[in-house]
């Protein structure tokens, strides 16, 4: 079967009279059962030979249309479907929050080796963060979709992050929409200090973690 890539495929669509809108959506709504799946693999496995589980749980979205008009307005392009393909790359989204910062490294590590994944680009916001203080580790990457007669590599965003850290983002997000974007210094300041506390308390429980690990083994 031919591969092609989402560009390609939404000219295809367009040839052949298809809905491109319903045919992204379907492509993205794959991706995010494939890669969920992956991800409960994953954990599984390690769960059966290290008896311990890395992952504490998963969400996944697709991206309201309303949000994806929006950004490509922010990034001064037109709402076509062509440049929705193109230049949204968050449209299919998956967070999957772990319970510490090295397991965050290692499922990375281990979704990046899969073959059949293409890891387009990778923002670790972990070990720099950004000026909001907002810690996460990002992942673009795309994964085949089979269909009846073709195979389309479609994009998808995978952030992984410690229960901490999505603890501060979700707060963090409610306030920055209750300000619209633009909350009082005051307020700035105190949330980069909790990102401070947020990445303390992940170091603590981490090396508490390995402490118990090693008590286990004397035992
Ligand atoms: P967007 O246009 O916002 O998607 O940015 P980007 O394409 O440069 O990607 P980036 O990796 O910076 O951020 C993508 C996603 O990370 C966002 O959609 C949010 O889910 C999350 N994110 C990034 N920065 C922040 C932040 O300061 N606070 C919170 N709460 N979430 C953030
Ligand atoms: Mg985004």
């Amino acid at each position: 079967m031919t591969t092609m890539d989402q560009a390609e495929y939404v000219h295809q669509c367009r040839n052949e009279g298809i809905d491109t809108w319903n045919s992204m959506m379907l492509l993205y709504n794959s991706a995010l059962k494939e890669i969920g799946t992956k991800v409960e693999i994953l954990n599984d496995e390690f769960q059966h030979t290290h008896q311990y589980n890395p992952i504490e749980y998963v969400k996944s979205r697709v991206k309201s249309p309303e949000s994806i008009i929006k950004k490509l307005k922010r990034y001064g392009y037109s709402d076509s479907i062509e440049n929705m393909v193109t230049y949204c790359n968050d449209i299919a989204g998956l967070r999957i929050v772990c319970s510490f910062t090295s397991d965050i490294y290692r499922l990375a590590d281990m979704i990046g080796r899969q073959n059949d994944i293409t890891v387009i680009s990778v923002k670790d916001y972990i070990r720099n963060p950004k000026e909001s203080g907002y810690k996460s580790y990002h992942m673009l990457v795309s994964i085949p979709i089979f269909l009846s007669d073709k195979v389309v590599d479609t994009k998808i965003e995978i952030q992984i992050r410690t229960i901490a850290m999505d603890f501060w983002a979700s707060l963090e997000h409610k306030i920055y929409y209750k300000f619209e974007g633009h909350a009082p210094d005051y307020i700035s300041k105190d949330l980069r200090e909790c990102s401070g506390i947020v990445a303390m308390l992940d170091a603590k429980m981490l090396s508490l973690n390995e402490a118990i690990t090693e008590a286990k083994m004397e035992d």
